[in-house]
């Protein structure tokens, strides 16, 4: 028997990186899942061929989460298509990094609307369709960087900050309704996103992590999946999946 057979799952920011593997670890173990991508089409539709050829059940939702509006229907699409939703995964998220002195209102905002309001606005939709079938388990990806300086990340940071701020309210608030909130945060993951790091910076941050080396997507993807399949009595909490280089 699959760990989570006949769940239902949506995953946000599937088309690549740790959303991808996430959406091809929840599908192995059984649930039917929902690939969310903004606008990298072919690489979200590769994420549901590969889940289809290892036997499993998976479909495209499009929308940007950034946008209130296409953020609620995505959830309503995907829900209504798989007849109820069990697992929202809130992963999608970007970076728009600057030095304090140089980040614009821009960068600011774009970030905090995408990873943090993005965030809300997937989760509050979901809420009364998980309250009504009580039951309901909400990740969202944070990062390390969320819990410690960042430099260049002022925007990043605050938006992983809050996230984990707002997982634990969200976890109080919900627990009643069967829906368990929690946090995954990932150190240093080799994705698109950590690869537009320089290289010389990348070396300087491996050499002062004490697994010494990167985090592979799948290993993010691991902590997901225990928490869903296995933390029926886990709320309010945060995995730190960072090869030690954080321990608060
Ligand atoms: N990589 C790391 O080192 C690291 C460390 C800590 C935390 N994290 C967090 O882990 C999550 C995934 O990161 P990653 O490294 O896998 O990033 P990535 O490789 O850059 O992939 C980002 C994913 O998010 C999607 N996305 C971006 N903006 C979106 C929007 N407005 N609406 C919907 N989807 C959107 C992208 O979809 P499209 O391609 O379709 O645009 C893509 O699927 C993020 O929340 C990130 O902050 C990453």
């Amino acid at each position: 028997m699959k760990r989570i057979e006949g769940k239902t799952a949506l995953v946000t920011g599937a088309s690549r990186g740790i959303g991808r593997a996430i959406a091809i670890e929840l599908a192995r173990e059984g649930a039917q899942v929902a690939v969310n991508y903004a606008s990298s089409e072919a690489k979200a539709k590769e994420v549901v061929a590969e889940i289809e050829k290892a036997g499993g059940s998976a479909f495209l939702v499009k929308a940007n989460q950034a946008v209130a509006k296409e953020a609620r229907a995505m959830v309503k699409e995907a829900a209504e298509r798989m007849g109820h939703l069990d697992i929202l995964v809130n992963n999608a998220g970007i970076t728009r990094d600057a030095l304090l002195p140089r980040m614009t209102d821009e960068q600011w905002v774009e970030v905090i609307q995408t990873n943090l309001n993005g965030c809300f606005f997937c989760t509050s939709a979901a809420v009364p369709i998980m309250a009504a079938q009580s039951y309901g388990r909400i990740v969202n990806v944070s990062s390390m960087n969320g819990q410690m300086p960042a430099m260049g990340q002022a925007n990043y940071s605050a938006s992983k900050g809050g996230i984990i701020a707002f997982t634990r309210t969200a976890a109080a608030e919900l627990a009643r309704y069967g829906i368990t909130v929690n946090t995954v945060a990932p150190g240093f993951t080799e994705t698109d996103m950590f690869a537009a790091v320089p290289p010389a910076i990348q070396a300087q941050i491996r050499s002062k992590i004490p697994a010494a080396r990167f985090a592979h997507a799948e290993e993010i993807a691991k902590a997901v999946l225990w928490l869903v399949a296995d933390g029926d009595y886990v709320t309010g909490q945060q995995i730190n999946v960072n090869g030690g280089a954080f321990m608060p």
